[in-house]
């Protein structure tokens, strides 16, 4: 029998008075809900039955002065309200009751504004750090049709604000894992998002606040002007003039491809510094603009700037003087580009010599791979080109990669590798003289790894077809449930693709395995790069090689506990309405 009254609501009977003050507590089943119904203090409550933690009935808890107590984490509840005094469970849902005559009757008409209740507990997951409030939130999120964009903004304005030394790993996984989405089957998303979001949680956790700095009064200084203090500041570690800066800097009327010139000129003024991470971090800040929207540029460009001020400046290791000068060898190179640019100017477009000049950029011989891309340039190579050149050298520096080496070593080529993809898709963004010198410091890191490559593997090339590709997805699958599958991933992985399997599959299952791992920032920022890199190569034989490079990356890495995996799994068949309670 149903009713309806003034608000719009839908009243249902769902009991005898008589029954439930008999029995305490009832388990009723109305308009889609299954209810629990308490007498207490001679009055008639209902909540939805099941615990918003993890989902056990509640009408199996207890009730005293007013709490009432789930019976499998305790998690409490005010029974009127049914808000949560324990941050990791949610609110239950409480429904209005009448009692007429004897009887009584729920409104169950939801009442709540479930994507603003989400939203609000992403960002309560954020400040607690709960991976299970986060995950909840976010799957509910995306199956009722919020864009992801709207938890990546929570997320980016959440790691900007709450770490003082601002933009580091966390924020870097979450932007790496939204551009990871569209390569994602649609059951991974929510869990790539969860990935991102919690490695925000996690790198904020326990540190200040961070406050902007103000920008110039009037806003009179020109672009130029600003990029040039900028570098004078970060030159002498002073984050708080750089900062200025960049604030000042955005809100002249500079374009956004000036103001990312101005942050890679500061983060190449010195060489390779902090192994890459501030250039990598400057890319993903940039790209986490394109996806959030530039009106966020304040807060998330001044995160960076502690990087590049405070960062390691690689010339001033031994590995870069000793035996071979590559500073010397650089700075004479870097007095060359404009003309080496001017020259290749009229040609560019025409030029060829991607492969030939790898090859030299993997060779033993600092000066020679300097001049070649100083001649690449000369002859037509534009300033992506040369960088998109360097990243394919990065990446089979890993494709190559000996497994006897030091499992610490990977982090090495890894480390070149990322870098050269930032500094490549910077070049995209914002070709520059300044940005070209990071392609030759990338350079050099490959030349310094080469060491990775003695003996180097041999890229698998495998002689015949196979009849069934989609079955070595399925074996690469179950091959990364085992450690040391390096050299086996890799062949899977290239016989796939050469026996014309669909790169698109391929690329969602090894997005599957790296999302059912836990979080690895350098693996996450590996295949991320190898994806970009891949999707510019795309049916080139370098793409392949590119595909090797990161399919071998992340089996050097697997399996790991897989616990994240198992909060999100908890939180997925929640949301399946899943009884966790019971065996499966
Ligand atoms: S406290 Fe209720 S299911 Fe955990």
């Amino acid at each position: 029998m149903v009713a309806t009254v003034a608000t719009g609501g839908q009243v249902l009977k769902v009991a005898q008075l008589a029954d439930l003050q008999a029995k305490g507590v009832m388990n009723v089943s109305a308009g889609g809900h299954t209810l629990a119904l308490f007498w207490h203090n001679e009055k008639v409550y209902a909540v939805d039955n099941r615990c918003p933690h993890m989902g056990f009935a509640l009408h199996k808890g207890t009730v005293k002065d007013g709490i009432l107590t789930c019976m499998w984490h305790y998690a409490r509840f005010d029974l009127a309200s049914g808000g949560t005094f324990d941050q990791w469970a949610d609110d239950v849902p409480s429904f209005p009751v009448e009692v007429r005559n004897g009887e009584v009757w729920v409104d169950v008409a939801g009442r709540t504004d479930l994507i603003n209740q989400q939203r609000q507990r992403l960002q309560e997951g954020l400040q607690r750090t709960i991976s299970l409030v986060i995950a909840k939130a976010v799957i509910k999120l995306l199956n009722n049709g919020d864009d992801p964009k709207e938890a990546f903004r929570i997320g980016l304005n959440f790691g900007t604000q709450y770490r003082r030394n601002g933009w580091d790993m966390g924020l870097t996984i979450h932007t790496a894992m939204l551009n990871l989405l569209p390569y994602l089957a649609e059951e991974d998303k929510p869990r790539a998002l969860y990935h991102g979001l919690a490695a925000v949680a996690q790198n904020t956790d326990g540190s200040p606040t961070r406050f902007i700095v103000r920008t110039l009064p009037g806003n009179t200084t020109d672009i130029s002007t600003l990029k040039r203090w900028f570098r004078q500041f970060i030159e002498v570690r002073d984050n708080e003039g750089a900062e200025r800066c960049v604030v000042s800097a955005l809100r002249t009327s500079a374009t956004r491809q000036e103001i990312a010139d101005m942050l890679f000129a500061a983060a190449t003024d010195h060489r390779y510094i902090d192994v890459g991470h501030p250039l990598d971090y400057t890319n993903k800040a940039l790209e986490a603009l394109d996806i959030a929207g530039w009106e966020h540029a304040e807060p998330v460009l001044t995160s960076l700037v502690r990087n590049y001020a405070q960062a390691e400046r690689l010339e001033e290791s031994n590995s870069w003087q000793n035996p071979v000068n590559l500073v010397v060898i650089l700075d004479k190179v870097f007095a060359d580009l404009p003309q080496a640019l001017a020259e290749g100017q009229a040609k560019q477009g025409t030029w060829q010599g991607r492969t030939e000049l790898a090859n030299l950029i993997l060779g033993d011989n600092a000066q020679a791979s300097a001049d070649g891309m100083l001649a690449a340039l000369r002859n037509g190579c534009t300033e992506a080109e040369l960088g998109g050149t360097v990243a394919y050298a990065a990446a089979l520096r890993i494709a190559r990669f000996h497994i006897s080496n030091e499992f610490g070593d990977w982090n090495t080529a890894h480390h070149t590798f990322t870098f050269a993809n930032a500094v490549h898709q910077g070049l995209r963004r914002a070709p520059s003289v300044e940005l070209l010198r990071g392609a030759f410091d990338a350079a050099m890191s490959v030349y310094l790894d080469r060491f990775l490559n003695i003996p180097a593997t041999k890229l698998p090339a495998p002689k015949e077809t196979h009849p069934n590709p989609a079955g070595l997805l399925e074996e690469l699958v179950t091959l990364l449930d085992k450690q040391q599958q390096v050299n086996q991933a890799a062949d899977l992985a290239a016989q796939y693709l050469y026996s014309k399997g669909d790169p698109d599959a391929l690329l969602a299952v090894l997005g599957k395995l790296l999302l059912r791992e836990d979080r690895n920032f350098h693996v996450i920022q590996n295949l991320e790069a190898a994806f970009r890199q891949y999707s510019l190569l795309r049916n080139e034989p370098e793409g392949v090689h590119v595909l090797v490079a990161t399919t071998r990356y992340l089996a050097a890495h697997s399996p790991t506990m897989r616990s994240q995996g198992q909060t999100y799994q908890i939180a997925n068949r929640l949301a399946r309405g899943e009884k966790l309670d019971e065996e499966e």
